[in-house]
């Protein structure tokens, strides 16, 4: 099926295909048969600005420069970066509720992995739980840093500034939360330094090298395998592993399953979701 851009230029078929493969080399993206519709709608501007006027001649130029410009923004254009302020509850109910009491009793600094944090809401959310638990519970907790990557450097970029749209922080943020987290900036909202400053934002591929980001006692992996093949989930699933502590836990998204893709957890079952725990 041929796809038709702004400009007039032609998405061919054997270019959807080339495509394809370039996305999910570079990023783990599987699009699947019929998504040529959802390529031209994320791509057809970017392609009218360097003239470029097929999806093979697009994928000729990605792989003649790896790293370049265009590739990012490539890369960036076909992420889906839909998040929202304490996604599911139960992650934060299990982070205020057992991690850090636990993280407490054994007076240890945890370190926590936000693995695809799209424009922050995650990260922030797990900061804002950490404050509320030294103000309200207790303030012998030590300290909780929070690593948080994504591919996508345009969302990456506005969780680095921290500023929302009220329309942003309907979805999730109380009126308690938004008045103790967050200062007024114009038509946006600012969060806190307090809430930031323990958060850093990186740069990250999932199948890069794991080595450099250091050792997790959790990592949140949420929303973000449902893109991948089985076999890259198993990879990322392995590597993940590789980076937990002994007796860390993982994540997922509230309709992610690991079954089939791992055996090195356990299965923690709570009230309203599951997490699950690196086995001993
Ligand atoms: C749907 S959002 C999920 C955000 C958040 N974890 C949540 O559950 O609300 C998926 C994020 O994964 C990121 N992503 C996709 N492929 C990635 C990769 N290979 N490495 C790192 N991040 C990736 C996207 O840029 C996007 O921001």
């Amino acid at each position: 099926m041929s796809a038709v851009t702004r400009s007039g230029c032609v998405g061919d078929g054997p270019g959807y295909d080339a495509f394809c493969q370039f996305l999910s080399s570079a990023c783990g993206i599987i699009l699947g048969d019929n998504k040529q519709y959802l390529v031209n709608s994320r791509l057809s501007n970017l392609m009218d600005e360097h003239g470029i006027c097929s999806l093979t001649e697009l994928v000729e130029r990605l792989k003649g420069s790896p790293g370049s410009t265009l590739y990012v923004a490539v890369v960036d254009a076909m992420t889906t970066n839909e998040t929202s302020w304490f996604r599911d509850a139960y992650p934060y109910e299990f982070l205020s509720q057992q991690l850090l009491p636990q993280a407490e009793a054994a007076n240890r600094a945890l370190r926590i992995w936000s693995a695809a944090s799209s424009s922050g809401q995650e990260p922030y959310s797990i900061s804002i739980v950490v404050d509320e638990y030294l103000n309200n519970i207790s303030s012998s907790l030590r300290p909780v840093k929070i690593i948080a990557t994504d591919i996508s450097q345009t969302v990456l970029n506005e969780a680095k500034k921290g500023l929302f749209h009220q329309i942003a922080l309907d979805r999730g943020i109380s009126a308690a939360r938004l008045n103790r987290y967050f200062e007024s900036d114009g038509d946006l909202w600012a969060i806190k330094h307090e809430i930031k400053s323990r958060i850093d934002f990186r740069e990250f591929n999932l199948l890069g090298s794991y080595g450099p980001l250091g050792k997790f006692d959790v990592v949140f992996c949420r929303n973000v395998l449902i893109y991948f093949s089985a076999e890259i989930k198993r990879d990322i699933l392995r590597r993940i592993a590789g980076v937990l502590n002994p007796g860390g836990y993982l994540i997922l998204g509230g309709a992610e399953s690991m079954a089939d893709y791992s055996d090195s957890f356990d299965v923690v079952r709570l009230k309203n979701g599951l997490v699950y725990q690196l086995k001993e």
